[in-house]
């Protein structure tokens, strides 16, 4: 069988690197692909972007792939997905009605709701007046998010309630603007992936990411800045208890409503004094999570992600994964997340040991008309370890980064510091 992988992310190389580690498959293709991807899948480009359905359906008919995965949330709020399967060929990847639970977290909220699922307190609003009352009526630290998508930075927690009132007219401004307003979630953060079939979910194991841009969770919010997997510090039976009360709820009531959810649900979390509450859910893997999870999973990837586009997870083998902890950590360009600078060339990408113990992951690289290998996006590299312990997957991943020179460079140094020194603790 042949797979086609579509996006061109960190997490696609990482989706891409689990894939070529399986000998069953007969070849990875990636649409559009990038310059690491490159290196172990064939790239096809393509024109339209990764929303460009016609590209996507010609690449998988020319390869004659059984599987299409697809990475990104965009196209899957699209109805990229949808055809797909139109077009007889497997996917991975909720259908555009599925997709809504990224596409609007107000509905979201909604499905939520209807699932008896926990989750912050929220006040949708459509006007500034809404918005103030609301403001008021949860008081500080105050939250709130665009209603659609925003690549991750749609979000803004702040005590400051006139950066709180600023952030909210401004996603009011947009056309058909709607605001939520949330409750405040105090505790640590969780990343559970789940694959769902449209009946039988499949958690993978959980991670941790890092949103802000600075040190000690300071600035303002990324895409994600780095993660790192096993969490030891997680409470016993978590992931049995989101599967429980989270993730099953939510794919029973998809199906109820005519919109059965096949591929990943991403539950983001708080763990909170009570108990795990949904922060948000996406609809595909997470970047920078799946960096890690990946890195620890030993069941090959393809026939499990076939298994769930195919409706037979019920009968899928248990999943299988190391040991070890895995650590990654994102290098972004100078100026993100706001406008990154590009076009810097990326250097000392040999000096790092290579896989298994320490390697890179492209994002945001091209090559330019010279063939040399420039920054071209926010995050450009996401650079992966991992060590018997935390300490060692933390070691090994700091001087990989060190080894990597880019004009301007950023990147967090605490990633997964705190887990380490055994600091991180939830609420009792
Ligand atoms: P989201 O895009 O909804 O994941 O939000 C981005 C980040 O903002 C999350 O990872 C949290 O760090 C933070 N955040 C979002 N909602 C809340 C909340 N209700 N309480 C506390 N922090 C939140
Ligand atoms: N790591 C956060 C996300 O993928 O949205």
């Amino acid at each position: 069988m042949k797979v086609l992988v579509i996006g061109s992310g960190a997490r696609e190389h990482a989706i891409v690197r689990a894939l070529s580690l399986d000998p069953a498959l007969d070849a990875v293709v990636a649409a559009p692909g990038n310059p690491g991807i490159e290196a172990v899948a064939l790239c096809e480009p393509l024109p339209g972007g990764v929303t460009d359905v016609d590209g996507i359906l010609e690449v998988a008919r020319r390869h004659e792939v059984g599987l299409v995965v697809v990475g990104p949330e965009a196209p899957l709020v699209d109805g990229v997905a949808d055809a797909v399967r139109a077009a007889g060929i497997p996917c991975f990847g909720p259908s555009a009605a599925a997709a809504r639970l990224e596409g609007s977290k107000a509905y979201a909220k909604e499905v939520m709701s209807a699932a008896d699922v926990p989750t912050a307190m929220a006040h949708v609003c459509t006007s500034e007046a809404e918005l103030a009352d609301a403001l008021d009526a949860l008081g500080a630290p105050h939250v709130v998010k665009d209603d659609g998508l925003a690549a991750g930075k749609g979000v803004v927690v702040t005590d400051d309630r006139a950066e709180a009132l600023a952030h909210g007219l401004a996603c009011l401004a947009k056309d058909d603007g709607r605001v939520v307003v949330e409750e405040f979630l105090d505790g640590p953060e969780v990343s559970l992936f789940c694959l769902c079939d449209g009946e039988t979910v499949v958690p993978l194991t959980p991670a941790q990411d890092f949103k802000r841009i600075g040190d000690g969770d300071t600035g303002p919010n990324t895409g994600g800045m780095g993660a790192y997997s096993p969490l030891d510090w997680a409470p016993d039976g978590l992931v049995d208890d989101v599967v429980a009360r989270i993730s099953q709820p939510v794919v029973d009531e998809m199906a109820r409503r005519g919109a059965p959810f096949v591929g990943v649900l991403y539950v983001g979390l708080a763990l909170t004094r009570r108990g795990p509450r949904v922060i948000e859910f996406n609809v595909r893997f997470g970047d920078p999570e799946t960096q890690v999870v990946l890195d620890r999973l030993r069941t090959p990837l393809a026939q499990v992600l076939l298994a769930a586009a195919e409706g037979r997870l019920a009968q899928a083998e248990p999943l299988r994964w190391s040991d070890e902890h895995a650590v990654t950590v994102v290098v972004a360009a100078d100026g993100y997340p706001g406008t990154p600078r590009t076009g810097d060339p990326l250097d000392g990408l040999d000096a790092v040991p290579g896989d298994p113990d320490a390697y890179v992951l492209h994002a945001g690289t091209a090559r330019d008309a010279d063939g040399v290998l420039v920054s071209a996006g926010g995050r450009v590299l996401s650079v992966v370890a991992r060590g018997a312990d935390l300490a060692q997957a933390r070691e090994r991943v700091y001087a990989a980064v060190d080894a990597v020179r880019l004009d301007g460079a950023q990147h967090r140094l605490d990633i997964a510091e705190k887990a380490q020194r055994g600091e991180v603790t939830v609420p009792a």
